[in-house]
């Protein structure tokens, strides 16, 4: 495969003139300033108070990254630890979820996910207070702090044993992922009493989260993951598919259920917000949809690589219902369409070369959440994709917040190799450029090969591992 396509790289810009020329030539819609505002009057160093009066010191968020590096008890281990370290010293103000965490064994996406159960629970309160610590160590000060944890279960993509093979559980027969993943539907599908039990494991981890001392748990909703297909499960029949209400009924059920059994935690829920048919390596390497039918099976979607956001704003609304007021806006997945998800210049090992420029899928993540907000201005909305931004992220955050078209900026490949980058924008420093992620997507190829994830190119402690030699040579092999 080619090592990429020709896009113009974000580090070849000058200033952000020319940044924002190459905007206009491509034709999109993507809001830039051209001045950072100084720091006492940033828009992004304004602080955001909630509906229970909590103030959130500022509109960074570090969106959650897994590590694929807990123990396969489900602990953290040194690495994870390290990463949330320094989500906490980034400044950030908004730490939502940390990783994804497995409310039960058969529900981890890969044997080294870590899992929130009765024996977990003093690490993960440990886990947290190291965040916390490093915060205060680097700011001082964490009242105005928001730590939550994602609470999921990774349902078609679950990889649980330490063979790493899949062993999914479905919702419902898909006409192209059951074949991409040689999944048997009739041995894959879960059973109604399945589900309720499953539902009974977030009640419980939600337990244990606010014994570990989170703010919030998030309910995932996003990335393909069970909470995700459980808003497309049209076809489903019974209970939890079908209509509308029948499709939100595992998160009502799982938000009752916490409701009835603790106080004072809130509940969140990041959303797939929109979603397009899987893409596949196509003429070039270049990644094209699977088929040319017509597809019925994107939550948010219309056709192949449509939105329609009329389901998704019914989900708002019902979330607003629900009292939910925490919402964090994402896209597709990362199995079967990485770029709307997390717009990179360099592909995954298992993935494509992007079929359009990388700013492209950043721009429409930023828009579909601004349309969001708008449209619920009394939710608090985290955005997400900022990353390929790289130079221009400040610029780009400060308008999205200035104008009101989100409420946070969520950071997450960055938050690997630059976690300073928001305290540095806050303090009006100027960025280091050598710690800006470049979007090698080395962070995703190395789980994808069995290794933990890190940032290899940037980071000096990965780029020490063993692991890097090995990634390095895999990636020479396959030329990715
Ligand atoms: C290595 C890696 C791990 C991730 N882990 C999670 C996760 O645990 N939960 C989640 O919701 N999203 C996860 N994501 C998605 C990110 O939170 C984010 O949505 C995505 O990277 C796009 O944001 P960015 O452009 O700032 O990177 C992960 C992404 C990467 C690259």
């Amino acid at each position: 495969m080619n090592k990429s396509i020709a896009y113009r790289r974000i580090g070849s810009f000058g200033n952000v003139h020319e940044f924002k020329s190459y905007i206009e030539q491509l034709g999109i819609k993507l809001p830039v300033d051209e001045e950072l505002q100084s720091p006492p009057d940033s828009a992004l160093g304004k602080s955001y108070e909630l509906q229970n009066g909590f103030r959130i010191g500022n509109r960074f968020c570090i969106l959650p990254m897994e590590g694929w590096d807990g123990t396969l008890d489900g602990k953290p281990s040194n690495e994870t630890t390290r990463r949330w370290q320094r989500f906490g010293l980034s400044g950030a103000k908004l730490i939502w979820g940390g990783e994804a965490v497995a409310v039960c064994p058969e529900g981890r996406a890969n044997p080294n996910q870590l899992l929130i159960n009765e024996k977990n629970v003093e690490a993960l309160y440990e886990l947290r207070k190291e965040l916390v610590d490093h915060h205060q160590q680097s700011v001082e000060y964490s009242d105005d702090l928001l730590v939550g944890l994602q609470l999921t279960h990774s349902g078609r993509f679950a990889k649980p044993g330490p063979d790493r093979k899949l062993r999914p559980r479905t919702l419902y027969a898909h006409p192209i992922l059951d074949k991409k993943f040689n999944i048997n539907p009739d041995k894959a599908q879960l059973r109604d009493e399945e589900i309720e039990e499953i539902i009974e494991n977030f009640v419980k981890a939600a337990l244990f989260a606010d014994e570990a001392g989170f703010a919030f748990v998030d309910i995932k909703h996003c990335h393909g993951y069970l909470g995700h297909e459980f808003l497309s499960s049209f076809d489903r029949p019974g209970r939890y598919g079908g209509s509308f209400e029948n499709r939100t009924r595992f998160l009502r059920e799982i938000i009752s259920g916490i409701r009835n059994s603790v106080s004072g935690l809130q509940i969140a829920v990041r959303l797939s917000a929109f979603d397009w048919i899987p893409f596949t390596m196509g003429q070039g390497n270049i990644g094209q949809p699977e088929s040319v039918g017509n597809y019925n099976y994107a939550f948010g979607g219309r056709g192949n690589t449509g939105i329609n956001l009329s389901e998704p704003v019914a989900f708002l609304e019902l979330l607003k219902s629900l009292d939910i007021e925490l919402v964090c806006i994402s896209a597709g997945s990362p199995y079967y369409n990485p770029h709307i998800q997390r717009p990179a210049l360099f592909p995954p090992s298992d993935g494509y070369l992007p079929p359009e420029d990388p700013l492209l899928g950043v721009a429409r993540q930023i828009e579909v959440t601004a349309r969001l907000k708008k449209a619920f201005p009394e939710l608090c909305i985290v955005g997400s994709a900022y990353s390929y931004l790289q130079e221009y992220l400040p610029n780009v955050a400060q308008n999205v917040i200035r104008n009101g078209c989100a409420d946070f900026v969520g950071l997450g490949r960055m938050a690997l190799c630059y976690p300073e980058m928001p305290g540095d924008i806050l303090r009006g420093k100027k960025l280091q450029r050598k710690a800006i992620c470049r979007t090698f997507s080395d962070c995703t190829t190395a789980p994808r090969q069995g290794m933990i994830s890190g940032c290899y190119p940037l980071d000096e402690f990965y780029k020490k591992k063993p692991e890097a030699g090995k990634l390095k040579r895999y990636k020479k092999e396959y030329r990715i």
